[in-house]
């Protein structure tokens, strides 16, 4: 209780208190700094990874709708999926006293020093989508995603059901090192440990792009071709990719080869709604509202959980053929 107490004031401190600059800095004041600081709008620095598939764009355009909503300025910078920009970018938005940082890490691993130099800087970090491994929680204020692990989970359960606990899978990972690749593919594996015939016979990276699902996925057919039962990709621009590589092998996607994998997009809905994939957990890229209630919720001295859980559902082929003309991203 007295720490959440103080945790609390000190993420109220964070974003109150006036900063100065110690004689090292001051050179870095930005004079963007300079107007956000005279006008009074909060500025918000958000280090995006890229734009590598179509949830990515949408959990972008839902940051930038909701802070232009709110009033607050948003400072945006896409790392074409390095994370040496992102840590530039937030050295950038450090230097540039920004008033909070959204990062989305592109891996989990390697964050524990800029970070440290964003606390020292007194400027709350809001983790959003993926998280980050550290044994240092106090270097980000909170969490806000899916639990990628669960999702993993989801999907084998759909498969297992779907085909008696016995398939041969071939697996799409995401970006190596990423939160969702290590948790979706975790969550999967424990799946097809208790049902043993679902075995994974190859697991690849696609990067969670449609263009290297559709590679991937090539020398997936030309090595293993009629023994393939069922994909299971990390993400729907992969499975996209690979129902275009199945098309061209001359089988059915959908029908000869089962397609589950995450995300929940509105392509994605229209594929399943079209028999060319077959189930779809949702992982909400809406992101916009959470991150800014956060926002908003540091700014005025509110407690903000150290992690806000998105729910994620299941879809099958009527399910999205229902869903689809509401379908937002
Ligand atoms: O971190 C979320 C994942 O990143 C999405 O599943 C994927 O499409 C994206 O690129």
């Amino acid at each position: 209780m007295i720490r959440s107490m103080l945790a609390l004031t000190a993420a109220a401190l964070l974003f109150s208190c006036t900063k100065t600059n110690s004689p090292s800095d001051a050179t870095a004041t930005s004079s963007a700094n300079r107007d956000a600081k005279s006008n009074h709008t909060k500025v918000i620095g958000f280090s995006q990874i890229g734009a590598e598939s179509a949830w990515r764009s949408a959990e972008t355009k839902s940051i930038q709708e909701e802070a232009k909503k709110r009033g607050y300025d948003l400072r945006f910078s896409d790392a074409q999926q390095k994370q040496e920009n992102q840590i530039k970018a937030l050295r950038t938005f450090i230097a540039q006293k920004v008033d909070a940082i959204v990062l989305a890490p592109v891996v989990e691993t390697g964050w524990e020093p800029v970070l440290r130099e964003a606390k020292a800087a007194n400027i709350p970090v809001i983790l959003v989508d993926r998280g980050i491994t550290t044994s240092d929680p106090s270097l980000y204020t909170t969490l806000i995603a899916s639990d990628f692990v669960n999702e993993g989970r989801m999907a084998g359960d759909w498969l297992a059901k779907k085909t008696g606990g016995k398939a041969k899978v071939v697996e799409l990972q995401g970006t190596p090192g990423a939160a969702p690749a290590n948790d979706r593919k975790a969550g999967f594996a424990e799946v097809a440990q208790k049902n043993p015939g679902l075995q994974i016979i190859k697991s690849q990276t696609g990067e969670f792009t449609r263009a290297k699902g559709k590679e991937v996925m090539e020398a997936f057919l030309k090595s293993d071709g009629p023994n393939i039962q069922a994909v299971y990709a990390h993400n729907d621009d992969m499975a996209l990719g690979a129902v275009q590589a199945i098309e061209e092998s001359g089988r059915k996607p959908g029908k000869d080869i089962l397609i589950v994998s995450v995300d929940g997009t509105k392509d994605a809905f229209q594929a399943m709604a079209d028999g060319k994939m077959n189930a779809v957990v949702e992982c909400n890229p809406l992101l916009g509202p959470a991150v800014f209630d956060a926002v908003d919720k540091i700014s005025g001295g509110s407690q903000v959980e150290k992690k806000v859980v998105v729910q994620d559902k299941t879809y099958d082929q009527t399910e999205a053929a229902q869903a689809l003309p509401t379908r937002q991203y």
